[in-house]
């Protein structure tokens, strides 16, 4: 009913104006007033902790790209060896595991089928797993060593928006408490890092309020066949996600590419006025990476494409390259995926609007995958 989706058309346009306070409530209780992060969930102690040699993430999805995320936060901020798998291949191939690895679990539902046969597997061989889960009491979370749920509350559309963000809060807090329980050489960053993650709910907030011209936008191209996603780093997942999206909702063809594979293969796809939708890294830090990513936009434009740049607020660089701006707050690096994922989202969601799609529950698919 209207009322049930908060007078929004579609339970998913409400998922995504929750996303502020669902980020904020993933992070409740779990800072403490001196800035460093209180995870009693994790009923895995500090010294089991620091002997961990290894961390593999498995999910499905959505759930999958955030971890993706993650690896690149769990590699910088603890130097432990991170693997991401889908679940559906994992436990398929023999992996490696032991009683260090530590394995992570990402689901929303805590039922995908996959997922959960996936840490039945891990747990024979000895290993911990920690579940990242948004429903409480579910099969994940209850067979597993110990769970951070993320509190995002009820995600009723197929789409999976919220909880996205919402895991990558948990990932970041899982690699900043790793980072801080075993001591790393980065542990100024972590510090800062974790300051500017209590603030980052009221950066999504600011990315919501300059949608308008996305969705526009996202009108204008309904009619397309293929839209193509482009990142580099910690946007690639970001791309990933993009298209998965837009697959999801709008039933279009559209892949994610690392920005850094183009010239191998990808390049060739670039036609007169297809779309490509770029998530350009900070031009701070990391300013390598953004300068090769802006000499991308400028070759797949100089070979007709239409370029929708998503990038921080104050990169001049990208300017003369983009057809399309979307302005997304400075924040770390590793933080990105935060503000820079809202707007695929929105744009997906009105695309499929335009398309005559219906939002909430997508052709052929369903809300948990609970057969494998
Ligand atoms: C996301 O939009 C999808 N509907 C889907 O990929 C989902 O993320 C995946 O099935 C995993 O679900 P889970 O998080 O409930 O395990």
């Amino acid at each position: 009913s209207a009322a049930e989706k908060g007078g929004y058309d579609y339970f998913m346009l409400k998922e995504i104006a929750e996303q502020p306070r669902a980020v904020a409530d993933t992070l409740l209780g779990r800072i403490d007033p001196s800035g460093s992060l209180t995870l009693d969930e994790v009923r895995i102690s500090p010294s089991e902790l620091r002997e961990i040699d290894k961390v593999v993430i498995v999910a499905c999805g959505t759930a999958f790209h955030a971890g993706l995320i993650a690896k690149y936060a769990i590699e910088h901020w603890t130097r432990i060896p991170c693997e991401v798998e889908l679940a559906s291949e994992f436990r398929y191939r023999d992996p490696i595991l032991d009683g260090r690895s530590l394995v992570i679990a990402i689901s929303q539902s805590g039922e995908t089928m996959d997922t959960l046969m996936a840490l039945r597997h891990a747990r024979e061989q000895g290993s911990k797993v920690l579940a990242i889960c948004n429903t409480n009491g579910s099969t994940i979370p209850r067979e597993s060593d110990a769970v951070l749920y993320t509190h995002a509350g009820p995600e009723v559309a197929v789409a999976s928006t919220k909880a996205f963000l919402t895991q990558l809060v948990a990932c970041y807090l899982v690699a900043l408490y790793l980072g801080q329980v075993r001591g790393t050489k980065w542990g100024d960053e972590i510090q800062a890092v974790i300051k500017d993650l209590s603030r980052i709910s009221e950066e999504v907030e600011r990315v919501l309020e300059t949608m308008e011209p996305v969705r526009a936008l996202a009108r204008t191209l309904a009619a397309k066949n293929t839209v193509l996603f482009l990142g580099r780093h910690v946007g690639y997942p970001v791309a990933l996600e993009g298209a998965l999206k837009l697959k999801e909702l709008a039933y279009m063809h559209a892949e994610g590419f690392a920005a850094g594979e183009l010239k191998h293969g990808p390049i060739a796809l670039i036609e007169e006025d297809v779309p490509v939708v770029v998530v350009v890294p900070s031009p701070r830090g990391r300013s390598v990476i953004h300068d090769k990513i802006v000499s991308n936009i400028q070759e797949i434009r100089a070979r007709g494409a239409r370029t929708i740049v998503i990038a921080e607020e104050g990169d001049e660089a990208v300017v003369p390259y983009a057809d399309h701006l979307i302005r997304i707050p400075a924040t770390p690096t590793l933080l990105q995926p935060l503000v820079a994922t809202v707007p695929l989202q929105v744009f997906a969601c009105e695309l499929a609007t335009a398309r005559g799609n219906e939002v909430d529950q997508p052709r052929n698919l369903a809300k948990s995958v609970t057969v494998e």
